[in-house]
């Protein structure tokens, strides 16, 4: 089994890796065996999580790079870099993203005062930074003719939140969520597949990973009304997303291209 889902000798590349996720991605590749290269933006401040993460693993099996997902000519400068540090990468975890979440309310706002400076900047990072990363760092993949690339999607990507979850949050106008969060992540699943079949002669593999609602600090009224439409009966852990994870990025899953792995206690079944 162990060599199903051993990841010893790969090189690993994951954005957005100070965030909440970030560091169940980055640890669970590195407890496999992988070296891994985590990319975030600069001025991100490195989080409790990923410092605790520093504190087990020495620079010659984790770095850390500052780039912005929209900068091409930044993410071939680190792209040189992980390469000479590490070699060419066999796996990449396209992770960074802007999202909205509940327990962070911003100011709410009305459907028809949506901001299109917010609308674009969710599909610039999400979507079309996600798109720049994986041509800089997916193509010296098709270039040594393997790899495994696994785009973090959102159960959003498939249905739309459901804003009775946050009508008891005080805010006039309403908090929604933006409808550029799940447009940027449906697209994230079909670009999955255009990749995914585009670099499967290059032995390149490409999956969505879309995981549910993950518990962080939202509020008890929520975390009912979430759970209550969950038929697992409870939010994700960051610890149910490692294994998901790994599957797609060993071995493992070797046979696998061009699917959205839905994560999410069953939510989008029914
Ligand atoms: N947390 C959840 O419940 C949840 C659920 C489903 C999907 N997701 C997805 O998982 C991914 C990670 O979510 P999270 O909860 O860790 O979010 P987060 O906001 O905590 O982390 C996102 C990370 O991306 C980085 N980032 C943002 N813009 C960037 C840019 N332009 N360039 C480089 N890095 C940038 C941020 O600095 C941050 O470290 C996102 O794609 C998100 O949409 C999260």
């Amino acid at each position: 089994m162990n060599d199903l889902f051993g990841l010893e000798g790969e090189i690993a590349v994951v954005t957005g890796g100070l965030g909440k996720l970030g560091p169940i991605w980055i640890e669970t590749l590195l407890d496999a065996g992988a070296a891994v290269f985590v990319l975030d933006r600069p001025g991100q401040k490195i989080s409790e999580q990923f410092a605790e993460i520093q504190k087990r693993f020495q620079d010659n099996r984790l770095r850390l790079a500052y780039t912005d997902v929209r900068d091409r000519l930044a993410l071939e400068t680190v792209c040189k870099e992980c390469l000479e540090i590490f070699g060419v990468p066999s796996i990449l975890v396209n992770n960074a993203g802007i999202d909205r979440p509940p327990d962070q309310p911003q100011e709410g706002y009305l459907l028809e005062d949506i901001s299109m400076e917010e609308n674009r900047e969710i599909l610039e990072v999400n979507t079309l930074g996600l798109f720049l990363v994986t041509q800089v760092f997916g193509s010296e993949m098709v270039k040594a003719g393997r790899g495994s690339i696994i785009n973090i999607g959102s159960l959003y990507a498939s249905v739309s939140p459901d804003s009775r979850f946050y009508d008891h949050i005080q805010s006039d106008p309403p908090f929604l969520k933006p409808p550029a969060y799940g447009a940027s992540k449906a697209a994230v699943v079909n670009l999955t597949k255009y990749l995914a079949t585009h670099w499967a002669p290059h032995g390149v593999r490409v999956n969505a990973l879309s995981p549910g609602g993950v518990l962080g600090d939202q509020d008890e009224e929520f975390k009912r009304k979430f759970c209550d439409r969950v038929p697992l009966g409870r939010m994700a852990t960051v610890q149910d997303l490692g294994g998901p994870l790994l599957f797609l990025a060993s071995r493992a899953s070797s046979y696998v291209t061009g699917i959205e792995l839905v994560v999410d206690g069953g939510f989008t079944a029914w």
